[in-house]
């Protein structure tokens, strides 16, 4: 029996490491990515090397992360019960990925992960490994140990001799990090009513500490993605990286939220996402010269739906597949380039331009407009528009 295990080389996924090995006596597979989230993950090696892994995968996936998961998202607008840039959400389905692919390569029949029995986290790895591999197992050892507090897993550390580092400067919140951004949750934030201490933020720097002079930064799009950042080309996932820089030191993309979470229950979360948030109000500019209003509009009203599906984690379905396909052929046009002025905690556009620009300054002017549009003609648009209205009215239809 084996079985790959979502590894981040901490203390907890340590402490898996060695609960498998001993209740399922299987041969355990660890998968540690570099998706961002700021740490190195190559002392993942010897950690799992020291509880006697022998297949260890390390892997360098944050281009395919942001070209193949962020962006895509991106297109769309996405963003969860009107706050949430879905960070965490968007990160599991590549994960769910490759545990399952590595599955097939080493010919184990499991998958295990650190996620709790109370969170989004496990419903999104299992619902993309089922999805892509029907007959997987799957193993959550926190939904099954007893190994439920602090103290527990450190007496099981003891008895096992699992090494345990103390690192300096160690977060007490429970955090997820990945390019697009980092989450808090848990200790203090547990009470919707207390603020969240300054000294808990890691990425950005809070607005009243943000420079007095604003900064200004011009993205480039291509089919609805960003492809260089004031006319420099660069990847995907070093555009997010150069982005979560020039926001965070201007304050830019921390939200403090209570979201409803897929298993029912209500939690409060601080978010950082700083090159996101400029991400989003970019391409609302962009497309606001390159789009067709009807085009628009449909993509408004389905993205809550998309948004929902990538949050409740089925990225890997029909479903978000379908979706995508439609926002995809919306953005055939959406090329040009988006002006920002960052300032203190905001983002404002100030420029937008493209050669595929729907906006046209002959028929917008208030200027004389040589023809290009007869005013005449709004008369009888709007008289058939109030045809209905006109006729309930004189039918005394009070309203
Ligand atoms: N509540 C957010 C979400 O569901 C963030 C989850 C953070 N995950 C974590 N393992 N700390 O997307
Ligand atoms: C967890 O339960 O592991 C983190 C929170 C979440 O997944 O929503």
């Amino acid at each position: 029996k084996k079985v790959v295990l979502a590894y981040s080389g901490g203390l907890d996924t340590s402490v898996i490491v060695r609960w498998l090995q001993d209740t399922y006596d299987c041969e355990v597979v660890t998968f540690t990515a570099d998706i961002g989230q700021g740490e190195e993950v190559e002392p993942a090696r010897a950690k799992a090397e020291a509880l006697g892994v022998k297949e260890i995968y390390i892997e360098d996936l944050r281009e395919e992360y942001v070209r193949d998961y962020v962006f895509p998202m991106f297109r769309a607008n996405a963003i969860y019960e009107g706050e949430y840039l879905l960070g965490t959400s968007i990160a599991r389905p590549l994960i769910s990925r490759r545990l399952i692919e590595i599955a097939n390569e080493t010919g184990a029949d499991a998958i295990s992960h650190g996620a709790t029995g109370k969170g989004n986290d496990q419903v999104r790895f299992e619902l993309g490994a089922y999805a892509l591999k029907p007959g997987v197992k799957v193993i959550a050892p926190w939904r099954e140990w007893d190994l439920n507090s602090r103290e527990k897993l450190m007496a099981y550390c003891d008895e096992r001799n699992i090494p345990v580092e103390k690192k300096k400067g160690k977060s007490p919140y429970s955090m997820d990090a990945n390019l697009l951004h980092i989450s808090y949750e848990g200790i203090n934030l547990e009470d919707p009513w207390a603020e969240a201490e300054e000294d808990m933020w890691r990425w950005s720097v809070s607005p009243e500490q943000a420079p007095d002079e604003p900064t200004y930064i011009e993205l480039s799009y291509k089919k609805g993605d960003i492809v260089a950042v004031d006319g420099q080309d660069m990847k995907p996932h070093e555009v997010l990286e150069h982005l979560n820089k020039v926001a965070g030191a201007n304050g830019i993309g921390r939200i403090d939220i209570v979201e409803n979470r897929y298993v029912g229950m209500k939690s409060r979360g601080c978010y950082e996402t700083p090159g996101g948030t400029i991400m989003l109000r970019a391409h609302r500019a962009i497309e606001s010269i390159t789009l067709d209003r009807e085009v628009a509009h449909l993509k408004d009203s389905i993205m809550p739906r998309y948004a929902e599906v990538i949050y409740n984690g089925y990225w890997w379905s029909p479903e978000r597949e379908a979706l995508q396909a439609l926002i995809d052929t919306t953005q055939e046009y959406v090329n040009g380039t988006v002006r920002l002025k960052l300032y203190k905690g905001n983002v404002e556009v100030v420029g937008r331009k493209s050669d595929d620009s729907l906006f046209d300054e002959k028929i917008a002017t208030f200027e004389e407009d040589e023809g290009a549009y007869d005013q005449k003609d709004a008369e009888g648009f709007i008289k058939l528009n109030a045809l209905r209205l006109r006729i309930a009215a004189s039918k005394g239809r009070k309203l």
